[in-house]
């Protein structure tokens, strides 16, 4: 049976796990669906790992929408949640753009990077059928501004805006939250204060779901791996062998584990 939001938050309600893996074109697509992965996610990580940019910030509607519809006609059954590319949540005008573009693509849902100051937006978006993911923490988008790739919430008092801002864009519509590289410990009390489903990466096995790259799980991205990767393919077994040895990992909980946490 197709996965939709509604299995999303069961999963939550039941205590179960559920799996998200980035995916890019309509060969991985059917190969991670068919491995049982719940959620495929076109990420603006493409940006990096297809096009060999060192940020996400030069992906397009465009080629996000392109990329959409090719994981589109591979799946077989999973969610697929789309990202919407850097500065679209400057406008409501540039949201409604691309939110339409990606949803007429083969979208689910979309998934929108930023904070507390993205309500209004998501509001208008759910008002016009289109479910949201909102991403929060370490926000690549915003990487300039960071500074660099760096662990958030670790002061008392960014996590509590963290935690603030997380209940906020629920209130506002949110249907999804994904943290990325937030400390265990804060996404712990996250989790706790809000209702919808929370994915993770590197933000700790507390979460409801965990996000992982495609590229990173196969061990092929180029350097040294984050630390909340783990190389699924490093016994030798085939890729269809690691997607499934993922999605078996996420749904039984033992990954993440302590090494791969903040
Ligand atoms: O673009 C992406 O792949 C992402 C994940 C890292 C969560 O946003």
């Amino acid at each position: 049976m197709a996965v939709t939001l509604r299995t999303l938050q069961q999963r939550k309600q039941d205590g179960a796990k559920f799996s998200v893996l980035t995916a890019y074109d309509a060969c991985f697509s059917r190969l991670i669906s068919e491995a049982g992965v719940d959620v495929m996610l076109v990420g603006d990580s493409l940006g990096m790992v297809l096009q060999g940019h060192d940020s996400t910030l030069p992906v397009t509607t465009e080629q996000l929408a392109y990329h959409t519809a090719a994981v589109a006609r591979g799946n077989q059954g999973s969610l697929i949640m789309a990202d919407m590319p850097f500065m679209s949540g400057a406008t409501l005008e540039r949201a409604l753009t691309a939110a339409h573009a990606l949803m007429q693509a083969g979208a689910n849902l979309v998934k929108l990077e930023g904070a507390g100051w993205l309500a209004d937006t998501i509001t208008v978006l759910k008002r016009n059928g289109i479910p949201v993911c909102a991403h929060l923490g370490l926000t690549p988008q915003s990487v300039n501004a960071f500074g660099g790739y760096r662990v958030q919430g670790r002061e008392k008092s960014d996590a509590e805006r963290l935690i603030e801002d997380a209940k906020h864009l629920q209130q506002a519509g949110a249907d999804v939250l994904l943290l990325e590289c937030v400390p265990r410990a804060v996404t712990a009390e996250l989790v706790k204060a809000v209702q919808v489903p929370v994915i993770g990466i590197g933000a700790g096995p507390e979460c409801d779901g965990q996000v992982l790259v495609m590229h990173d799980m196969l061990g092929i991205t180029p350097g040294k791996a984050a630390r909340f990767v783990r190389n699924f393919a490093a016994d030798g077994g085939d890729i269809r062998g690691a997607f499934a040895a993922y999605d078996a990992a996420v749904k039984d909980g033992s990954f993440p584990a302590a090494e791969h946490c903040f």
